[in-house]
């Protein structure tokens, strides 16, 4: 069965307004169907944060407030989308920031109500793997989808909508998170995934041999320890190329990511492998991810790279499927900063 023929047929025009507001950017779409993306539209936070080197709760919730009134405005005139031209509006409703969350899901509850349409609360994380459904369709499951972002890294098995499996996870910092915060110390600014990645292309990724935490064990990671073992050898190498010390840490995570990956497709008899998620983003992820399905027989996908990255269009997408298959969320229902996935084994 591949993805399109699970997608139950569509009843209505299917036109979905999105909004995202988890973390720092403010976005909105309009996506049709859960793939044909009308507009897409995102304001970036990054230079707000920048000088305090992460993402400060109480300006994102702010800036959000700033944003959203623009930002839907974009949305829907780029789409050519006028009153009752909208389906169904969809927000995430977590995880993320509470202040920013708040935001995008007051804006969407009062437009469903204004426009007398379904609201939809999306899970952030969901809306991340639907990403890959937007621009590939006909995906054969079921899929090994490897989420990498900056609060989460997951190895997941996507056995159908609604349908997935937690093969591992996290046992400490995300992938992200070790990409920041190695940038930071390394004085690449913010946000560190792009800066690493941009700065590996001019060094040795085998200058030094970092650790490859848990790299023969399941499904698990641990990014700590790499992220310390670059700090000590920062400290006592204080003349080390900046560039090989990324190249080399770059190295290290990617191949901790990619060979766990490899493994569980094998293990559940994956058709493919997709990747979902900003740190999806990386170019070094990319590229090695590509080699092991090309050598291994497994289908890849991997999301451009502003899907990758918070997008609203990811969040139609999913709400859309979310409301075919469980209708729409009342509007008492409130946003949740910690909201988990319903995985058919936790
Ligand atoms: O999915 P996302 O936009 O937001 C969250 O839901 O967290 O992911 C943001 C994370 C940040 O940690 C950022 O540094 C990382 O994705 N990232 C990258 C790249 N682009 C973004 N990490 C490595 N290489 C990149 N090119
Ligand atoms: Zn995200």
């Amino acid at each position: 069965m591949t993805f399109s023929e699970a997608i139950p047929t569509i009843e209505s025009g299917g036109v979905v307004l999105g909004i995202e507001t988890s973390c720092d950017e403010t976005a909105a779409a309009v996506v049709v169907g859960g793939r044909e993306v009308r507009s897409s539209v995102v304001s970036s936070q990054v230079d707000l944060h920048a000088r305090y080197g992460g993402v400060v709760p109480e300006i994102a919730g702010r800036a959000h407030e700033q944003h959203i009134t623009p930002v839907l405005a974009e949305a829907l005139i780029e789409a050519g989308v006028d009153d009752g031209g909208v389906d169904a509006v969809a927000a995430t409703v977590g995880p993320g920031l509470i202040g920013s969350l708040l935001v995008g899901v007051s804006a969407a509850k009062a437009l469903a109500l204004v426009w007398d349409v379904p609201f939809v609360g999306v899970n952030h994380l969901e809306a991340h793997f639907y990403a890959s459904f937007i621009e590939e369709p006909d995906l054969d499951l079921p899929l090994v989808v490897l989420l990498v972002s900056g609060g989460h890294t997951m190895l997941v098995s996507f056995e159908d909508h609604g349908r997935y499996r937690l093969l591992g996870s996290t046992l400490d910092d995300a992938a992200g998170e070790a990409f920041d915060k190695v940038a930071r110390y390394l004085d690449l600014g913010y946000p560190g995934g792009p800066a690493i990645d941009l700065i590996s292309m001019e060094g040795d990724a085998e200058a030094i041999r970092f650790p490859r935490p848990l790299l023969a064990d399941g499904h698990d990671f641990s990014f700590s320890g790499l992220k310390t073992a670059v700090i000590n050898h920062v400290r006592a190498n204080p003349d080390a190329s900046t560039a090989d010390v990324a190249a080399s840490f770059q190295a290290a995570a990617v191949e901790v990511l990619v060979t766990k990956a490899r493994r569980a497709a094998h293990e559940i008899g994956a058709k493919g492998i997709c990747l979902a998620g900003g740190v999806a983003a990386n170019s070094l992820l990319r590229e090695r991810t590509l080699d092991v399905c090309a050598d291994d027989g497994f289908a890849v996908f991997l999301p451009s790279r502003s899907m990758c990255t918070d997008n609203a269009a990811m969040v139609a997408a999913a709400g859309w499927w979310r409301l075919e298959s469980d209708g729409p969320t009342n509007l008492e229902a409130g946003a949740n900063p910690r909201l988990k996935l319903p995985f058919i084994n936790a």
